[in-house]
């Protein structure tokens, strides 16, 4: 499949969750069998030509796609996880993102020191998810440069606050 028939599988829902949001949700792009196993393939091409070493997802939707692409390419998947879900002591932090507010953790001993992990999540809006997630495996002692998106919403200025702080940012589609 086409990236643009990717794209047309994202469904657009205004006023979602809060009013003056246009949600592009990614349910009608997993609900569809080859849509979502081409959009996890091109992701898996991506991050081995990164170099890879692990991919970290963001709690919840980047579960979906990094999950499916680290298995296909044989990569451990690091959860970074959504509060109070890990049985260990964690790394946390808090973060904005464009309709709101959120807190991320991470088990440290998920990562090594110096591993290559490639941070993966359907969307990027203001950047401030990813980049919570971005620090809190520096801090876990990863290296982190490559930033991987199914979907780029440039006009929020992600991508630019995500360079600025180092990282290269590739998504599938804007
Ligand atoms: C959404 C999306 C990204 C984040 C992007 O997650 O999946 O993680 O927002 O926004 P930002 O670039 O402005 O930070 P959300 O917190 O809604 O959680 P979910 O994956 O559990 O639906
Ligand atoms: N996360 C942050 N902004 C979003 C948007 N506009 N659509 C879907 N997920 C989002």
């Amino acid at each position: 499949m086409t990236v643009d028939e990717l794209k047309a599988l994202v469904r657009s829902i205004p006023d979602f969750p809060i009013q003056g949001i246009l949600f592009r949700d990614v349910t009608t792009l997993i609900g569809h069998g080859d849509g979502f196993a081409a959009t996890v393939a091109l992701l898996a091409e991506r991050a081995q030509a990164m170099g890879a070493q692990a991919l970290a997802g963001i709690e919840a939707r980047g579960f979906i796609f990094g999950a499916a692409a680290a298995a296909r390419i044989g990569l451990p998947f690091v959860p970074v996880r959504k509060p109070g879900k890990l049985p260990v002591p964690v790394l946390a932090l808090d973060y904005a993102l464009e309709y709101g507010t959120g807190t991320l953790e991470i088990d440290p001993d998920a990562v090594h020191t110096g591993q290559r992990v490639v941070v993966i999540d359907d969307l990027l809006a203001t950047g401030g998810t990813a980049l919570a997630a971005t620090q809190l495996l520096r801090k876990a002692g990863a290296l982190v440069e490559d930033t991987l998106f199914v979907i780029d919403l440039p006009d929020l200025g992600g991508g630019e606050r995500l360079r600025a702080a180092g990282l290269r940012v590739t998504a599938l589609m804007d």
